[in-house]
């Protein structure tokens, strides 16, 4: 299993992430990330999912024993123009209907061969593709890329890999020698029509912050700027201090839910920078300092993001410096020190 870890540890902080995971290798998105992990004293295999971005940081790779993807024929000739110290592991990444990254299927082979032939990999080429609609369940699409990966592979010698976190879920056929999960492993579902509990996953992190400020408003005045919300009667109306600047999205709209008390209250207004305002009809016990859950343990990211009208990737990613992280371990009998 290659953990996806790019982003930050999808926004739980890379370090951390990189130590509790129990990975056999890691993969980012670009050489900073994969030297930050280098630097915490990560030593399993590393991949740059994209490669290199130029010829330059192939010596680095080399030095730091990074593995790069080549998915463009200009990264297979930085690689044979290239002088390296040690030879690096090389996995071709083919386009197999994502269209974003990738080596045309048909040009694999010859690209493999002068990879190969090149003094700078090692022998030990691998081959990967990225799905693109693993995450709509019914969508044959998934089915039609594993084809044209198979046919592009075929005959090529070593190790395979093309499941995401949907394919690891919903597409056993996907599952070759290397997986490479990413949302999942953060307790969220990759999948547009199910909650991470449907999937047997657990939240890993939860957002939360206090009620900072109660106040009686009399019915008729709105709240917030652009007063987009009118008070339909004379109500209590929480802040709690969290806005975007913290991650917060600030297009969630009014109704979007978050735990009070562990009780599900509806937002009112606009998100602002460091606040966002509740409805507290239903909530006459709450006080200020009572802690507020903007999405985690009790209150699924996907409701949010669903709310929002994003994905839970966004709102996790999206957590900003400010946010104090407080971890908490969670005893796992057999847990093997993950660098
Ligand atoms: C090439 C590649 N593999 C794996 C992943 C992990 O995807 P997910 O988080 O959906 O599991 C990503 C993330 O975007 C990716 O770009």
């Amino acid at each position: 299993m290659a953990a996806a870890v790019k982003a930050d540890g999808y926004g739980h902080g890379l370090q951390w992430v990189a130590r509790t995971l129990k990975a056999d290798a890691f993969a980012v998105a670009c050489i900073e990330e994969a030297l930050i992990l280098r630097a915490a004293g990560v030593t399993r295999p590393i991949l740059l999912l994209e490669g290199v971005f130029e010829a330059a940081e192939l010596p680095l790779c080399a030095d730091h024993g990074l593995e790069i993807a080549v998915h463009h024929p200009e990264q297979a000739r930085m690689l044979e123009t290239a002088r390296l110290e040690r030879p690096l592991r090389v996995w071709l990444k083919m386009d197999t209907g994502m269209h974003r990254l990738g080596l045309e299927p048909e040009a694999t082979p010859a690209i493999f061969r002068r990879v190969r032939d090149s003094v700078v990999a090692t022998p030990n080429i691998g081959l990967m593709s990225h799905l693109a609609r693993a995450d709509e369940r019914d969508c044959d699409d998934t089915l039609r890329q594993l084809r044209v990966f198979e046919n592009a592979i075929n005959g090529l010698p070593g190790e395979r890999s093309l499941a995401n976190s949907a394919g690891i879920l919903g597409w056993p056929q996907t599952h070759f020698d290397w997986v490479r999960p990413g949302i999942m492993l953060y307790g969220a579902s990759p999948f547009v029509d199910s909650l991470a509990a449907d999937e047997g996953l657990r939240p890993v992190m939860t957002f939360h912050t206090r009620l900072i400020s109660i106040k009686r408003l009399q019915r008729g005045e709105p709240i917030g700027y652009g007063g987009t919300w009118i008070c339909p009667e004379d109500m209590d109306v929480g802040v709690a201090a969290v806005g975007y600047g913290d991650g917060y999205p600030r297009h969630a709209p009014s109704g979007t839910p978050v735990l009070v008390n562990g009780r599900e209250t509806p937002l009112v207004g606009r998100v602002s920078m460091d606040m966002i305002t509740l409805d507290l009809r239903q909530h006459p016990e709450a006080r200020i300092g009572d802690p507020v859950v903007l999405w985690g343990e009790g209150l699924p990211v996907e409701r949010i993001a669903q709310a929002a009208g994003t994905i839970s990737y966004t709102l996790l990613c999206g957590i900003t410096a400010r946010v104090k992280a407080e971890i908490t371990q969670i005893p796992h009998p057999g847990r093997e020190e993950g660098l």
